[in-house]
């Protein structure tokens, strides 16, 4: 049996994907790459920097210059991986509130994904890779070994991650993540660059009545018969 040397993973926000991932690299021993964190880097820098997030020229020539780098988790604080910025951590920086809300604006622009896609095709096709992301399946990695597109309803992604926000003790409210879930898919899915959307080969796996253990499961079993 081969198994296959590059997985990408794609679907829209909180279906569950890092989280599938992250287990999946782990098992396989292979290097775990969430995609999202670049466009996530990019938006930190416009922020820090005072750039306008919807000066397109100017976010990509930033996203063209900064350094952005993924290491292994250097610090036991709950981390899947380190994000660098310029040199600097800012692995949960990156997750902040202002970072969520621009992020998928500067993700719409086409020099912005050109920067952030040859970086990860470099990485992906040194091979023994589970990409995450968005476009990983139609433009990064379309010749990849295996395709997954993790989807769930809005639904069920908002509760999922109602409960996450609640257990860490962030004020919330369902309607207010569910409003949010439901703009970003319709931003990634309408964008004129690498919309969200399954590649023609991609395996579509619904995980609305799954939980991460039955996801990873169903993976591997994909990854036996690829
Ligand atoms: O997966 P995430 O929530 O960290 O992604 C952050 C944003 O980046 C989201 O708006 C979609 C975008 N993204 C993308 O356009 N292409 C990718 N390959 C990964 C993320």
């Amino acid at each position: 049996m081969t198994i296959p040397r590059t997985i990408a993973i794609d679907g829209p926000a909180a279906s569950g994907k890092s989280t599938l991932g992250e287990r999946l690299a782990r098992r396989l021993g292979y290097l775990y790459f969430d995609t999202g964190v670049m466009y996530r880097a990019v938006t930190l820098k416009a922020l820090q920097t005072g750039t306008d997030v919807y000066d397109e020229p100017r976010v990509t020539r930033l996203a063209e210059i900064i350094v952005i780098d993924v290491r292994q988790a250097s610090v036991n604080d709950g981390r899947m991986y380190d994000v660098f910025l310029d040199g600097v951590d800012v692995t949960w920086e990156i997750r902040s509130a202002p970072v969520a809300a621009n992020v998928s604006v500067v993700s719409t622009y086409a020099g912005v994904r050109k920067a952030m896609t040859e970086q990860q095709r470099r990485i992906g096709l040194q091979g023994n890779v589970v990409m995450v992301g968005r476009d990983i399946g139609t433009v990064v990695l379309p010749d990849a070994d295996l395709k997954i597109y993790l989807d769930a309803s809005a639904e069920e992604r908002a509760r999922r991650r109602f409960v996450e926000e609640q257990a860490r003790g962030i004020p919330t409210s369902y309607e207010d993540i569910l409003d949010n879930v439901r703009t970003r898919d319709k931003i990634d899915s309408s964008r004129e660059v690498a919309p969200l959307r399954p590649a023609e080969d991609a395996i579509i796996l619904n995980s609305d009545h799954l939980d991460a253990d039955g996801v990873l499961e169903a993976a591997i079993r994909l990854v036996e018969a690829a």
